[in-house]
């Protein structure tokens, strides 16, 4: 399989503001052609030999397993590492965490709860670092989503996705990419939970070359028009002790059937990073609906991440 074109584009991917509209389409091409070769019964060893360290200092399910089984199908392995059983958890530093891993490893995955570890470890390390989520952004969740959008629409320009909830690290990731791709992306939240004023202006920046439009209100009715409905969980990991204040300050943004239909399209798509708080942020009857797509979703963490591992690892 050829992937020439690919590989060596970065080093590392921390976050989605500094990838270029053409890096992001030709990861959804590869990873369009390895979810059908892939189907088709064929995997293609790009990455023989080759092993990802996966460092989580959060709970994971799609993350873990998909990185993991990514770099099998790949012909390589990954290497689950615990935050707290790493000597990381009792003191020893990212930086010097980052260096000791590249004697040993062709790449370095890492959920963290500070986004400057990110920035950390890709300085320190002499291998490909990514992001499998951070405080800040989650940009593999971000590319996996464009892609399950472009599968079910056929297209990405001129679309709006509408985000229901917090501002949190999926919604400026969200943000970042659409910007790039043309999509116009509309934050509807709460007042205070907003995304930050710099993801919003960069993706305004951004806008302006695409076509694409952003707009951060507080105003549920602003979902009307929008292609797809996303929301995320109200209370992100880390924030457990605000949850209580949180699923009252969020009710009125909770994605149900009366708010999908506040679109005004019947084939407007349910998105959602998954995992879901049903009854909370979004119901039963909409993540179940036939406009749900979550669990294609969560089966493109799997391609897309092969796509990015194979460019940034592959070649070096
Ligand atoms: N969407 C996502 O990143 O899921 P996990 O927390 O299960 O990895
Ligand atoms: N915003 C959520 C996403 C989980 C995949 C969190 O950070 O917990």
């Amino acid at each position: 399989m050829k992937t020439k074109h690919l590989t060596n584009l970065r080093k590392d991917l921390t976050s989605l503001s500094d990838v270029t509209k053409a890096e992001l389409e030709a990861w959804f091409e590869l990873a369009g052609r390895l979810k059908k070769e892939l189907k088709a019964g064929k995997t293609h060893h790009l990455l023989a030999g080759k092993n990802l360290a996966m460092i989580f200092q959060k709970s994971s399910t799609r993350t873990r397993v998909s990185f993991e089984i990514a770099m099998r199908q790949l012909g390589g392995g990954g290497l689950y590492l615990s935050g707290n059983e790493l000597q990381l958890g009792r003191g020893e530093t990212i930086a010097d965490t980052a260096q000791v891993l590249s004697r040993y490893c062709d790449g370095i995955m890492a959920r963290v709860y500070a986004h400057s570890d990110i920035a950390t470890l890709a300085k320190h390390a002499s291998v490909p670092v990514i992001n499998g989520l951070s405080d800040f952004s989650h940009p593999c969740q971000a590319v996996a989503d464009y892609l399950t959008v472009l599968e079910h629409k056929g297209r990405l320009q001129g679309l709006t996705l509408a985000y229901v909830g917090d501002g949190n690290n999926v919604a400026h990731s969200l943000l970042y990419g659409g910007a790039k791709l043309g999509v116009s992306v509309t934050i509807v939240c709460p007042k205070g939970y907003e995304p930050q004023k710099a993801v919003v202006d960069r993706a305004e920046s951004d806008g302006r070359q695409t076509g694409a439009r952003v707009l951060v209100t507080n105003d549920v009715s602003a979902v009307k028009g929008a292609d797809v409905v996303y929301t995320d969980v109200w209370a992100s990991m880390g924030q457990e002790k605000e949850h209580e204040e949180r699923v009252r300050i969020f009710k009125p943004y909770q994605v149900n059937d009366r708010l999908m239909a506040m679109t005004g399209k019947n084939d407007a798509l349910f998105m959602h990073c998954l995992p879901a708080h049903r009854g909370e942020e979004v119901t039963d009857e909409v993540v179940d609906s036939p406009n749900s797509v979550v669990f294609d979703e969560a089966e493109n963490r799997l391609h897309a991440q092969k796509a990015i591992l194979v460019s940034l690892m592959a070649g070096r």
